[in-house]
């Protein structure tokens, strides 16, 4: 597991969740139409594949509300299709009710990190804030996950080698009793 952020209350909200039924995880963008729409696609179908449906709550938000009710960025989707996964979430914005609806709240970049501090209404409500980086464990000089919103197609790539080995490592890590 990278080390990205890595502290005691990360540590024990990890622990305290695992074999939890079921896990409710909320990943967070900026815009809700490029990387957390897709780490939702991603984690969803390693779960549907281990059958594991009922054991998992899965859903993402942007802390920018100006794309709510659009689907992912179609060079978003394009790239996610290739591997597989099919995106039809319709993007939202965050909103403060999230830290009582979810366990944990991953943000995909230190400044989606930074905004979900500033609209934590509690300490317990900030102790669900864990960085996407967290459970990535590939060899990568990011320790964040890129917007990819004006990059090219490697932008999109990237994104979604990143959230493939992190959603593998964050269900194995949840799904173990
Ligand atoms: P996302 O990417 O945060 O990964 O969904 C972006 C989407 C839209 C914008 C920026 C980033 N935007 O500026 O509209």
């Amino acid at each position: 597991m990278a080390n990205y952020g890595a502290n005691r209350k990360t540590d024990d909200l990890i622990n305290s969740l695992k074999g939890k039924k079921p896990v409710k995880v909320l990943f967070v963008c900026l815009g809700n139409i490029c990387r957390s729409p897709a780490a939702e696609g991603v984690l969803r179908s390693i779960v549907e594949a281990n059958g594991d449906n009922e054991a998992w709550v899965i859903d993402s938000a942007g802390t920018y509300g100006g794309h709510a009710g659009d689907l992912p960025d179609r060079r978003m989707r394009v790239h996610a299709q290739r591997r597989g996964y099919d995106l039809v979430h319709r993007s939202r914005k965050f909103r403060t009710s999230d830290f009582d609806d979810f366990d944990i709240i991953i943000p995909m970049d230190a400044s989606n990190e930074s905004d979900l501090h500033q609209l934590a209404p509690t300490i317990e409500a900030e102790a669900k804030i864990i960085p996407m980086m967290k459970f990535v464990s590939l060899a990568t000089r990011y320790d964040y996950v890129p917007d990819p919103y004006y990059e090219g197609a490697e932008g999109f790539e990237l994104v979604l080698d990143l959230l493939e080995d992190g959603c593998a490592n964050l269900y194995h890590t949840f799904s173990r009793n």
